[in-house]
């Protein structure tokens, strides 16, 4: 077990080695930055997305678009900040897309399994409690092919020895604004703060039920 500090050191070591990888020799060629993960080297909670898209890009922060302002909302209506947890996505390039001006493409088997040796070497220096992974192609990045997002989540999974919770994607909940797909990702991270053992007011157990 490292201490909070060797954590930030070996985090920020890990850092420097990705930043200038070229595993992906057409991803490396196309993207403007990479996008290592942001927040806490001691969080116990780790959200794990699927790839940047053009803002993370951009920026080098992975969700800072729409779908990560979104995140960011449910981080903080778990009580907890971009700052005290961490999140990273499994590719760390921007997926191309050749001859398309604008769209996301899904990464591929072979781009996640080439890139995954980052993402385990973080969760390896954090550690985290729970780990959530955010859609579909996430959990296929973690786990493999498995069944839909819709039949895994709100159900536990394991990765290496740690809990993991399948959720829906925030960019879901944008495209698809009903109530009662919001309440299913609230009650994911309902479960997943009852595992981390954080203090669930009413308010919060009662979030998007209708008439509340
Ligand atoms: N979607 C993701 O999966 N990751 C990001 O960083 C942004 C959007
Ligand atoms: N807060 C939000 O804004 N959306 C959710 O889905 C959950 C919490």
């Amino acid at each position: 077990m490292r201490s909070p500090d060797d954590k930030e050191t070996a985090l920020e070591a890990l850092r420097a080695r990705v930043l200038p990888c070229r595993k992906c020799e057409h991803l490396a060629r196309s993207r403007r930055t990479v996008v290592f993960g942001t927040g806490s080297a001691r969080a116990e909670l780790m959200f794990v997305g699927e790839a940047p898209g053009a803002d993370e890009d951009a920026q080098g922060i992975p969700f800072v678009g729409k779908a990560g302002q979104l995140l960011t909302r449910i981080i903080q209506t778990m009580g907890l900040s971009r700052e005290t947890v961490y999140i990273a996505n499994i590719l760390k390039c921007r997926p191309d897309t050749p001859g398309q001006s604008s769209g996301n493409r899904k990464p591929t088997p072979i781009e996640m399994a080439t890139c995954l040796p980052h993402l385990l070497a973080q969760i390896d220096i954090i550690q985290p409690k729970v780990l959530v992974a955010l859609g579909g192609t996430a959990v296929e990045g973690l786990m493999g092919k498995m069944e839909g997002i819709t039949k895994l989540r709100g159900h536990w999974l394991e990765f290496h020895g740690i809990p993991l919770m399948p959720t829906y994607h925030p960019a879901y909940l944008l495209r698809n604004q009903a109530l009662a797909e919001k309440r299913k990702v609230w009650e994911d991270m309902l479960e997943v703060m009852a595992r981390l053992g954080l203090p669930i007011s009413r308010k919060q157990r009662n979030f998007f039920l209708r008439g509340t």
